[in-house]
């Protein structure tokens, strides 16, 4: 919803179930910040913004100016949303407000340089349903002259000016994605990004900011993600003035971006919300937004069925014989999506070759892929295929055909990671032949799914044949490109479904998930470490998108968990089975069956539901988190514990998101539950909780609830 006034001083006020966001102009004209936080209704509530001195001659009255998308000129000491070169040299841009366009929930205000005829065009969007606002800019050049952009940010975001305000960002790095952290913001900038050329492990393009004292259910959240794939950056930053800011866009490191007289470059979307109900209710908003939102098919896309993935089996050891046997044990399960990984294509038997060569092995499919998928399709399960789209290896005929499709510096050393090298993407020749394999693949095949795997990060990113001006805008370029195949070939083929691995959870962020339909959470597959990473996958995207895989034991740090708790583990997310089949035994089938079964009852629950967090695995020895069905109807609680210390029991469990007057049939899937009543009311398991019996080491639980009245 949006309120204007335009008579007089211009104030905007956009509100959502959930916030309110205004702006107005200032006396000199600039585009400032009004007010971010609970939604409001009155719109005369506003004042326009006030005209300010300076403090000192070092302490500009800019600085105090909360400038909605402030350039770098003038005396502007913070991070710029737009910075500039001309080509004499000039570097000061100082934007005014130019004019607006409100349509539906749509907003476009357009700033203009004090002199030149550069525009900038701040695109607002509210999903008032959601809570959700975007922003983005468009910068154009209306000059007569190229200029060079040096840093090109989608939105400036402020906070009410005060202390005490705390960040929450996602770390880590491979097989280590998602590691929540929460410290306080103090003065100078803590910086977020990547310089990777993908969304990259180490950071992931997501903030929350609180009051210091928000929980999982009480407090002020402001919170935003950021829509793009490739360098980008979220500063976070403390004025000397008490005002905490975050810019984020594309990643001004190692950026320019020329663009020529009349050419614009349009920055991704920056999505943001805000919540009075603590960091439960921003995530289950982000949530229900990017399921129905962002996702290809939104509301109505399909729930993510089980899968079976042949990597942990095969490795690149795969063939017809082998892979129709997995196939088989795999239906049994009740999988629903055979997908077959690395090693069919090229000369591909480990990681030094064949990437780049994509046309089935004859020594491993003598007669294609057919017999194969049309031996799964018997099974009543669909076909995924894995691909590296953009990779080659030395080894390869692609490579000996095309050295300078590669991303390098003429003359320089073509660094490999896992012995490969990078198809430069942003080469329209590149992309039209990536675009063509995977177009064949699909229309010579019934497949319904890739993988689409990206297993190393750029580096070298040289564009050699483009002019030198021009080539670091392979950063931006590549990305673009990248979106265009994947939105072409969905276009191309409606039925096929993509999911985006980098290594684990490299590529994971909103632009992606415009375009696939869900991501590979992590190669960790390990399940206590899969805690954690899913407690912070959990705070910026929904379970739906969120592939989980119960593999085999020992794994990742030697440990062993139970089946049981790696399925559990598993089963909060788009359980998919990676293990090996031929070594399992037949209580290992039949436990299998037995949770996936389970898991189909209360998957649109875990996948469409509202998720709470209820114990976290960083400060408690019991992890647990429950999902509530979007009817209400059913509930499902996950417990796990790590090791039990002194005999002491768990902690009870205080359900959220239940209908207090219902009441609810417990079950309990292998009667660990202290409770034995056969139903309780949600008073009853909101407040005095429910106690489950967790004894040992990595024990774990699943208790499904459903509304009886
Ligand atoms: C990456 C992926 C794995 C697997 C291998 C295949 O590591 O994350 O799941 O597909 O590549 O080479």
């Amino acid at each position: 919803m949006m309120r204007r006034r335009i008579e007089g001083p211009k104030t905007w006020l956009l509100t959502t179930r959930t916030s309110s966001y205004a702006m107005g102009i200032g006396p000199d004209g600039a585009l400032r910040h009004l007010y971010w936080g609970a939604p409001l209704w009155r719109l005369e509530d506003l004042s326009a913004p006030a005209a300010l001195t300076d403090i000192s001659s070092f302490d500009p009255r800019q600085m105090l100016e909360k400038e909605e998308f402030p350039g770098w000129g003038g005396p502007r000491y913070y991070e710029p949303a737009l910075k500039i070169a001309r080509e004499d040299g000039n570097r000061d841009l100082v934007l005014r407000y130019a004019s607006h366009r409100i349509q539906g929930d749509e907003l476009d205000i357009t700033l203009k340089d004090v002199n030149d005829p550069i525009e900038v065009t701040l695109h607002y969007r509210v999903y008032p349903d959601y809570g959700i606002l975007s922003r983005s800019a468009r910068v154009r050049n209306g000059t007569t002259r190229p200029f060079t952009i040096q840093s090109a940010q989608s939105a400036a975001w402020y906070l009410p000016p005060g202390d005490g305000y705390r960040l929450s960002y996602l770390s880590g790095r491979w097989a280590a994605e998602m590691q929540l952290n929460r410290e306080p913001i103090h003065e100078g900038q803590k910086v977020i990004e990547s310089r990777k050329g993908h969304t990259s492990h180490n950071f992931n393009p997501w903030f929350a900011v609180d009051t210091g004292d928000a929980s999982e259910e009480h407090g002020r959240v402001w919170f935003g993600a950021l829509a793009w794939s490739g360098n980008w950056r979220i500063t976070v930053e403390q004025t000397p003035y008490r005002q905490v800011r975050v810019t984020g866009g594309m990643n001004s490191f190692d950026f320019a971006y020329r663009l020529n007289p009349s050419e614009s470059l349009e920055t991704p979307a920056f999505f943001a919300g805000f919540s009075a109900g603590g960091f439960g209710s921003a995530s289950r908003a982000l949530d229900r937004f990017t399921r129905e939102k962002i996702l290809p098919g939104g509301l109505s896309s399909r729930l993510r069925p089980v899968l079976y993935n042949s990597w942990e089996a095969t490795t690149f050891h795969v063939d017809e014989a082998g892979q129709k046997a997995l196939a088989e044990k795999a239906s049994k399960l009740g999988v629903e999506l055979f997908v077959m990984d690395d090693g069919w294509f090229g000369k591909r038997d480990d990681d030094h070759a064949g990437l780049g060569d994509w046309f089935v092995n004859p020594r491993k499919f003598p007669h294609g892929l057919k017999p194969l998928i049309d031996a799964v399709n018997r099974l009543n399960m669909d076909f995924g295929l894995w691909v590296e789209p953009e990779m080659v290896n030395a080894d390869s005929d692609l490579y000996r055909a095309h050295p300078d499709w590669v991303i390098h510096f003429a003359g320089r050393p073509r660094s490999e990671l896992r012995n490969q090298m990078i198809l430069n993407l942003a080469r329209n020749d590149v992309k039209e032949y990536i675009f063509g394999v995977l177009d064949k693949l699909a229309t010579e095949n019934n497949i319904r799914y890739f993988k689409w795997d990206m297993n190393r990060s750029f580096s070298e990113p040289g564009w050699p044949e483009a002019e030198p001006v021009d080539q670091q805008k392979l950063w931006v370029a590549y990305v673009r490109n990248l979106y265009e195949i994947i939105d072409r070939l969905r276009a191309r083929h409606p039925k096929l479904e993509i999911e985006s691995c980098s290594g684990g959870g490299g590529r994971v962020d909103l632009g992606m998930l415009q375009r696939v339909d869900e991501v590979w959470t992590s190669d960790n597959t390990e399940a206590f470490d899969r805690l954690r990473i899913q407690e912070g996958f959990s705070q910026a995207y929904p379970a739906k998108v969120m592939s989980a895989w119960v593999t085999d034991v020992p794994n990742m740090n030697s440990r062993s968990t139970p089946l049981s708790y790696r399925f559990l583990v598993a089963m909060q997310g788009a359980l998919g089975i990676g293990a090996n089949l031929n070594g399992w035994g037949e209580s290992d089938f039949a436990l299998a069956t037995k949770m996936i079964a389970i898991y189909k009852r209360i998957r649109p629950t875990v996948q469409l539901g509202d998720p709470y967090r209820l114990l976290s695995p960083r400060t408690s020895d019991v992890t647990s988190d429950q999902y509530v069905s979007a009817d209400g109807k059913q509930s499902a609680v996950f417990v796990f514990r790590h090791s039990q210390e002194y005999n002491t029991p768990a902690p009870t469990l205080y359900l959220r998101g239940l209908d207090r007057k219902a009441t609810y049939k417990l079950e309990s899937i292998d009667n660990k539950l202290v409770e034995r009543q056969p139903a309780l009311s949600g008073a009853y398991l909101m407040h005095a909780g429910l106690n489950v019996n967790l004894r040992g080491d990595f024990d774990s639980t699943l208790v499904i609830l459903e509304r009886a009245q």
